[in-house]
């Protein structure tokens, strides 16, 4: 007998309707109210908890700061900020963690499991993957030698992900800059949001294989990106040689720990890693206009680039959520619940 059966048929009609109401609630209703110090007294040290994980994890592998706050970006970009991205795989379901963009370049998931871990041990079911995203991403900057500042916190987690969501959205490292102004609208993201968010690349490390067109056939030239200066494009073509192991890394910018604004004076020296990046200074005036602005003004970087954080952390899919467990798998009550109505 298949659990279905078990469950009296007028409790089962009850369910179905307390589920399809709330759900269409939570898609009707106004988003979610995020704001500060959210778990000021339900997890009072969810924060500084957080914060001693990430810095651990900084100790062991300085390119975890990198690696962990990118997850901000991938998370929110698909269905808004609700750890989405962190589900595994299920034989019903294909996440994002194997989409175009993710495979074999996302990393350090695990470092939010750690947090995750700690969180539970501490205030059992109370502070989401979602949110620790977003404070780990803050952590990993602050920790960085970046700027600091006050995250926005209440998210609630998915209950499910899609790979194909996330290859509709997340752009190719090949995108130029007129593609991206177009896509960061999309998200209400203006010009400068977008390439303060981008200096982000200010810290950690892309592969071989996102640059290897661009050294050797750049839109299918059979010549070089005109754009990279040739010092650097010897230096890029011994690091990646044509034929080489694309998984190969190398430093997004010159200073690839250290979070400051040396990404925007490699671009105006013609020495961004990402086509994406050097697109930005040479493909279209209005980012050229910013980037050569952050190259002389670190706190105006700063400063737009802890808006930007703060306004991409406010995308919302409105969609039913909960505060997940175990980051990498939705609760198994929601899930059965959600079986249950959907095979009846
Ligand atoms: C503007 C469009 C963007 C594009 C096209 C882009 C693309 C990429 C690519 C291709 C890589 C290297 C991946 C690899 O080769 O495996 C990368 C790395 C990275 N991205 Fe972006 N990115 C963008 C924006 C952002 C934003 C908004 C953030 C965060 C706010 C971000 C944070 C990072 C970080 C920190 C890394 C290094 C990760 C590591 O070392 O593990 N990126 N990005
Ligand atoms: C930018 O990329 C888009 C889409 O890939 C392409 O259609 C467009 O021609 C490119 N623009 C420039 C200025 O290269
Ligand atoms: C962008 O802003 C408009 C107008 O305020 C709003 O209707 C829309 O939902 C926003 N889009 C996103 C992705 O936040
Ligand atoms: C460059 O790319 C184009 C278009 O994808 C292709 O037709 C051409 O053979 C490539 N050239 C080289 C030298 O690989
Ligand atoms: C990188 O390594 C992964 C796993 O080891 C492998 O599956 C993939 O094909 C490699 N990618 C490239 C571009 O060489």
């Amino acid at each position: 007998m298949s659990p279905k059966f078990i469950i009296p048929f007028p409790l089962l009609l009850l369910l179905f309707i307390l589920y399809y109401v709330s759900s269409e609630t939570a898609m009707a209703a106004p988003q979610i109210q995020l704001r500060p110090g959210f778990y000021s007294e339900s997890c009072p040290s969810a924060e500084s908890t957080v914060r001693r994980v990430i810095r651990r994890a900084m100790l062991k592998e300085p390119r975890s700061a990198a690696s962990v706050m990118r997850l901000q970006f991938h998370d929110c970009f698909v269905n808004g900020c609700d750890a989405s991205l962190l589900l595994d795989d299920t034989e019903t379901m294909l996440g994002e963690k194997l989409s175009l963009s993710n495979i074999n370049s996302l990393r350090s998931y695990e470092v939010i499991d750690e947090v995750k871990d700690e969180l539970e041990r501490l205030c059992p079911g109370v502070v989401s993957c979602a949110d620790i995203i977003v404070m780990a991403s803050r952590d990993a900057v602050s920790l960085s030698g970046g700027p600091t500042w006050e995250v926005k916190l209440g998210r609630e987690d998915s209950l499910t992900a899609s790979q194909e969501a996330s290859d509709a959205v997340m752009p190719s490292p090949r995108a130029n800059a007129t593609f991206l102004i177009n896509l960061f609208s999309r998200f209400n993201l203006s010009i400068t949001d977008l390439v303060a968010l981008s200096g982000s690349h200010s810290i950690g490390q892309g592969r071989c294989f996102s640059i290897v067109f661009r050294l050797y056939n750049q839109s299918g030239s059979g010549h070089p990106d005109p754009a990279i200066e040739p010092w650097f494009r010897r230096k890029l073509d011994r690091l990646c040689p044509k034929g080489g192991d694309g998984n190969v890394t190398g430093g997004l910018d010159a200073t690839q720990v250290k979070f400051d604004n040396q990404y925007f004076r490699d671009l105006v020296r013609g020495r961004g890693f990402l086509n994406s990046d050097q697109s930005l200074f040479s493909g279209d005036a209005r980012t050229r206009e910013v980037v050569m602005r952050f190259s002389r003004d670190e706190k105006a970087f700063f400063e737009a680039f802890v808006e930007g954080m703060v306004r991409m952390g406010d995308l919302q899919s409105g969609k039913p959520g909960e505060i997940r467990r175990n980051c990498r798998v939705a609760n198994a009550d929601h899930q059965r619940l959600h079986n249950i109505l959907f095979e009846a």
